[in-house]
């Protein structure tokens, strides 16, 4: 037996995230396990209740589980960032889930925004690391002659490196800063390069390190470093800028591709597209030896909340790499196929061209897994 923490999150969340446990717990009948689920309630309603975003209690006991599946948050009443980073960062932070596994698949039958492109094409993985670089929460923001702690600091960035005088010239100041270390690279390049062990052996570093010399220059020593341990694996580098256009004109090149925390997210919503849009795409917030969270990547689209019209195969598709994760590869890979049934044969929600509801689709690929 599995336990799995839920946390169904706002808006559209409780709905995508009901299907997908249908569609779990019916490959948990095929394949002969079953899971237990615990619910937890955080998002923005408790939040607005109580002020309570994640407490360290239920952090606690979270961590006894090996998995969360995780639906969305985002609420209009709640100021961005708040809930993000409240619960979405504070768990990846807290567990260090230090991989973000993002697969870019195109499945049949979908269509991409890239005409000439097929499933042979589009089919490779972004790992991006989940813990460092500009998401690490280092920064100020001050408006001259006021806030003089924050003021302290950045009377040195910006007296030295502009010759500005943060008391009397600037009106209002802000920094924010991107930490790499060592550590925390190799460890990520070390997933990645593993990965790539197990598909194509082919590895693509992303960075900006002809410009942010400083920690991307770090990164790609460490990956120089790395990838000596893996002679297997043939590596290249790509800017990011240009990994944006190779993304496009060519994705048949990737296979893997290891990326520092703020590419990584910008890139896989690129990713994300030439799937076929973010109603596709699914995440992982892995710690190989400790709690893992799985998700959609999209957020919680407050204006379809309680329609039913919301697609849950992203977050079906994140079931199936929480699967994946325990070790029921079997079961994981029938929730993908059953997922492209539902895609061959129409039964599809309406941003996809289909006409089913939301509480229709977990049970179609619930039965498709059965009598698969
Ligand atoms: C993502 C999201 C998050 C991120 C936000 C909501 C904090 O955009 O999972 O890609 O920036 O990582
Ligand atoms: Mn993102």
């Amino acid at each position: 037996m599995y336990r799995v923490a839920c946390m169904p999150g706002d808006g559209i969340g409780p709905e995508i995230v009901a299907e997908g446990r249908k569609v779990l717990d019916a490959a948990g009948e095929k394949f002969g396990f079953d899971i237990e689920w615990t619910d937890y309630e955080i998002g923005a309603e408790r939040y607005l209740k109580t002020g309570e975003l994640i407490t360290e209690d239920e952090l606690k006991e979270l961590s006894k589980f090996k998995s969360i599946y995780f639906g969305s948050i985002g609420d209009d009443r709640v100021k961005p960032g708040i809930l993000e980073k409240g619960i979405l960062l504070a768990i990846r932070f807290y567990f260090d889930q230090y991989v973000n596994l993002r697969p870019i698949k195109l499945l049949p039958g979908v269509s991409t925004p890239l005409a000439d492109k097929g499933p042979e094409e589009i089919d490779f993985v972004v790992v991006r690391e989940n813990t460092e670089d500009f998401y690490v929460g280092i920064g100020a923001r001050a408006k001259a002659g006021k806030q003089r702690d924050e003021l302290e600091v950045m009377r040195n960035l910006y007296n030295v490196r502009f010759g500005i005088d943060v008391e009397t010239d600037a009106d209002e100041l802000a920094y924010q800063i991107g930490v790499l270390s060592r550590k925390g690279s190799e460890r990520v390049m070390e997933y990645a390069f593993d990965l790539a062990g197990t598909r194509d052996k082919k590895l693509t570093s992303v960075d900006k390190a002809n410009v942010l010399t400083e920690v991307y220059g770090l990164w790609r020593e460490v990956f120089e470093e790395t990838k000596k341990r893996y002679p297997d694996v043939t590596t290249e580098y790509n800017f990011v800028d240009a990994i944006t256009m190779w993304f496009v004109k060519n994705p048949e090149w990737f296979d893997v591709v290891v990326t520092p925390n703020m590419f990584g997210d910008i890139i896989t919503d690129l990713g994300a597209m030439i799937q076929g849009g973010l109603g596709l795409a699914p995440g992982g917030n892995i710690n190989p030896k400790g709690t893992s969270m799985f998700e959609p990547i999209h957020g919680s689209a407050p204006k379809y909340k309680g329609k039913n019209v919301a697609n849950p195969l992203a977050t079906v598709w994140a079931g199936s790499l929480l699967l994946d994760h325990i070790g029921e590869k079997e079961a994981a890979a029938a929730v993908i196929t059953s997922i492209s049934h539902s895609i061959e044969k129409g039964a599809v929600t309406k941003d996809m061209g289909g006409f089913m509801k939301t509480s229709d689709i977990g049970d179609w690929i619930a039965k498709d897994i059965l009598k698969g």
